[in-house]
């Protein structure tokens, strides 16, 4: 067994705010100053910026995705009775949001070869008491935006876009987050642009639609004091918004790096029996996660782990098998896609100032990892990754 030259990590997120420290510093110094910590001048430009980077007509800055997410099922008065169709192969905070509400999650299997949602199957699930689709780029990477859109006009259903994991991805030329009625981005620390701290961001080409969400994260105010509707306090906190603000002129750069480790994690890992996702043609991931498909996934992670490559599962349980979820997921529903890739992903690091030679040495510890079990019975990833 070889010994990974020194340890890689799944991330460096303080690393992320090197390239703006001084003047996130500076920031930081005048929201300390002037006590405008709250929905202020830095979450304007946050919204400004984002109109201006998708190409949408509006933005609302809130408190994360998930309250993005919420809001915005909300402002389409989205509520009991309702359904909406979203991916088994997501973040729970997906269907989170549409449970608040008080509609039903209806969970639809992945395509094997993208793990992203699977168009056919959701054209299968849509129903009278379906309202909307809520697709999610998982990865980095476009869910089958043509197809969704295909059936949305046909059904007479808005599309909002879960965009958490995407920032900066295009999908035939166009920005992911610009394609449906709305889109729903996470701030979390971890993700491509990432803040010092939580926040998230409704964009939307719906004038109405980012009022009624502006409206709803503070209160349901129109103006300080007079509430037109029940709302939450889902602001999004001035520190954090100028974090985000300050790298979003970074972010293109900061995705080709993404992208060109990914290219070389490719060429590293050819003719070793791990699976990469492939991407739904035209589209252009920003690779928030590097994930490989393995048979053995387990025994593979806890070599890397020996070696000190970090990684993470994206996700190891789909959503339909969730304990939260059981009483909302019809009984026995088998999505053996969605299931079959909780079984045998796993995501390798990657991040922008990762080097070429840690990319290098994780697969190298791949590689160590086969080249040692090569006298023991060989399962091929291709035997868990449907094709
Ligand atoms: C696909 C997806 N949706 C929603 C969210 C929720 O975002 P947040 O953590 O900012 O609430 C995340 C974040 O992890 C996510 O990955």
């Amino acid at each position: 067994m070889v010994h990974a030259s020194s340890p890689v990590p799944f991330a460096n997120v303080p690393g992320t705010f090197a390239p703006v420290r001084k003047e996130l510093d500076e920031a930081i110094a005048t929201i300390l100053d002037t006590g405008a910590f709250v929905q202020g001048k830095w979450c304007r430009e946050l919204e400004a910026g984002f109109v201006d980077y998708l190409g949408v007509k509006a933005a609302a800055a809130v408190a994360s995705g998930t309250s993005a997410l919420e809001l915005t099922l909300r402002a389409l008065d989205v509520g009991p009775g309702d359904e909406v169709i979203t991916t088994a192969l997501t973040f729970i905070a997906t269907a989170e949001a549409i449970c608040a509400t008080g509609a039903t999650p209806v969970f639809a299997d992945v395509n094997p070869k993208t793990l992203q949602i699977d168009a056919a199957e959701v054209a299968s699930l849509v129903g009278p008491k379906t309202v909307g689709l809520l697709p999610v780029h998982l990865y980095g990477a476009p869910a089958p935006m043509d197809e969704l859109t295909r059936i949305a006009t046909q059904r007479d259903l808005w599309i909002v876009e879960d965009a958490a994991q995407a920032h900066g991805a295009r999908y035939r030329g166009e920005r992911l987050g610009s394609l449906g009625i709305a889109s729903c981005f996470s701030f979390y620390p971890g993700k491509n642009l990432g803040a010092a701290g939580e926040g998230g961001l409704v964009a939307t080409r719906d004038h109405g639609l980012a009022e009624r969400v502006s409206q709803l994260r503070d209160h349901g105010s129109v103006a300080k004091y007079y509430h037109h509707e029940i709302g939450v306090n889902d602001r999004m906190s001035e520190i954090e918004a100028a974090s985000v603000a300050l790298k979003l002129p970074l972010l293109d750069a900061s995705n080709a790096k993404r992208r060109a480790l990914a290219a070389r994690y490719e060429d590293g890992l050819a003719g070793l029996p791990v699976a990469i996702p492939s991407i739904e043609h035209g589209g252009e991931s920003v690779h928030h996660l590097f994930v490989v498909q393995c048979a053995d996934r387990d025994s593979l992670r806890a070599h890397l782990d020996s070696m000190g490559v970090q990684t993470g599962l994206h996700y190891p349980l789909p959503l339909h098998h969730q304990p939260a979820l059981q009483g909302i997921v019809p009984a026995g529903l088998s999505l053996p896609h969605a299931e079959n890739a909780a079984q045998s992903v796993l995501s390798l690091p990657i991040f922008p100032d990762m080097t070429e030679a840690q990319v290098d040495t994780v697969c190298a510890a791949v590689a160590d990892y086969f080249a040692g079990r090569r006298d023991a019975p060989q399962t091929q990833a291709s035997d868990t990754v449907a094709a």
